[in-house]
């Protein structure tokens, strides 16, 4: 196996839960931190293009989504095997790293860089 999972890469990310299962010898996962992230500052409004965009899409959106698929029944074995109460990065969670460059609300140093495929990746609400 590389040193990481290309997340991007469904055949990869099968991989990597088959891995994971077998280090957790039946016991279900508690966590799943989605960081991997990929950003090219020079990609403005006026330089962007369809690859581009897809590109960083794939990592940035896609990535995420899929490792949440492939890893949910063992974080759902987790949470069904725990005693905790209520929500829990120690019963059974995903985190999503977000942006505030993907905040529709700030457009946080816009005039400095568009970013625009990372900006679009990383949509948030506020
Ligand atoms: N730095 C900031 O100011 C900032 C602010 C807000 C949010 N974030 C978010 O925080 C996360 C980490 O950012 P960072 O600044 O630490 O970035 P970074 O130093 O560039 O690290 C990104 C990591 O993602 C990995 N990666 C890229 N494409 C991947 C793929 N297809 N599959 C698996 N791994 C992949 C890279 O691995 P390789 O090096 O091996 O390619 C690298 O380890 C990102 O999601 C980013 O959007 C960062």
């Amino acid at each position: 196996m590389e040193d990481h999972t290309d997340v991007a890469n469904p055949s990869a990310i099968t991989d990597a839960v088959k891995i994971v299962e077998g280090k957790l010898n039946g016991a279900g996962l508690n966590l799943l931190i989605n960081n991997a992230g990929i950003y090219t500052p020079t990609a403005s409004l006026e330089t962007v293009d369809s690859e581009e965009m897809i590109r960083t899409y794939k990592t940035n959106a896609v990535g995420p989504m899929l490792m949440a698929q492939a890893f949910l029944p063992l974080l759902k074995k987790a949470a069904r095997e725990s005693t905790e109460k209520g929500l829990s990065c120690s019963k059974a969670a995903i985190i999503n790293m977000s942006s505030i460059g993907g905040s529709i609300a700030s457009l946080f140093g816009f005039d400095l860089m568009q970013v625009v495929s990372y900006r679009c990746s990383k949509l948030v609400p506020t």
